[in-house]
């Protein structure tokens, strides 16, 4: 499925220096299954702050405590317990061609952060590491609520290999295993509907300001989420080409 979604981008892609990519939009969008097409075609890593932050929780680590009540709610994390986190995602090596921010930056305070933050990395690097920490690019998914209803009711996930399902529109080939490793798959602890109208009241009230923050530094792209998976990938993957990223 990546293969035909990415067949228009450059062969070089997984050694050129692609930059940050932000995946823009509310819970059930599509940002995770989106992200998996670009780490394929550009081989950079996806950071995904609701991964990162569920990985804390299992594990019980200080942060994970600390998150775990507010995201069973569907609130969001802290800005500043999130930051740190994600600063520390950015040092690691595999960060240095670019990296795709999935569910990150959420509140205009996190942007802002981000701004500064990739502005530090910037100086004192070389021209391609300067390109690594460019201004990100910002594909906001755009998709109509009964659809992100549906799709966060119906997601299930593979806990060993993270590949994501849906019982309405992408069901495994065995019910509730993945086609992959065999594994049984999971439902999460926050699709339920009324954590769902938590999260997507949290993204209306404190992540939608974002498309005027990026949209007025010219930074954002907008893609119509509502199609099938494939057909959103090839206009994802369009668009970038048009910024040239790809
Ligand atoms: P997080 O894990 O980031 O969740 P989210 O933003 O609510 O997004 P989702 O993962 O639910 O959806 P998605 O857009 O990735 O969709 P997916 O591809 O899975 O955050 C969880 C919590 O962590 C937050 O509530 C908050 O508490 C905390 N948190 C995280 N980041 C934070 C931050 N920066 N600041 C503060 N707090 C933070 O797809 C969904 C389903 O739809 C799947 O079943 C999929 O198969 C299906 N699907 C996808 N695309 C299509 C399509 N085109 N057509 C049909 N079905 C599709």
């Amino acid at each position: 499925m990546g293969a035909q979604a990415s067949a228009t981008v450059n062969p070089n892609a997984k050694e050129r220096v692609v930059g940050p990519i932000i995946l823009l939009g509310p819970p059930g969008a599509g940002k995770g299954t989106q992200a998996k097409f670009l780490v394929d075609a550009f081989g950079i890593p996806q950071i995904s702050t609701g991964d990162i932050l569920r990985d804390n929780v299992a594990r019980k680590t200080e942060l994970g405590v600390k998150a775990k009540a507010v995201m069973e709610r569907g609130d969001l994390v802290p800005d500043e317990l999130v930051c740190d986190m994600v600063a520390d995602r950015l040092q690691q090596p595999d960060c240095a061609r670019g990296f795709i921010l999935d569910g990150f930056p959420r509140t205009v305070r996190q942007a802002e952060w981000l701004d500064g933050q990739l502005e530090k990395m910037r100086a004192g690097k070389d021209a391609q590491g300067q390109r690594a920490y460019a201004p990100p690019v910002v594909i906001r998914l755009v998709v109509e609520y009964n659809q992100l209803l549906q799709r966060l009711t119906g997601r299930r996930s593979c806990p060993t290999c993270g590949l994501i399902y849906n019982v309405y529109y992408q069901p495994p080939k065995v019910p509730g295993v993945c086609d992959c490793d065999g594994t049984p798959l999971v439902q999460r602890r926050d699709d339920t509907e009324e954590v769902i109208a938590e999260r997507l009241k949290a993204y209306e009230q404190l992540t939608l300001p974002l498309v005027d923050y990026y949209g007025s530094r010219r930074r954002l792209i907008e893609v119509d989420g509502n199609q099938p998976v494939e057909a959103v990938a090839a206009q994802m993957f369009g668009a970038l080409e048009n910024v040239n990223r790809v």
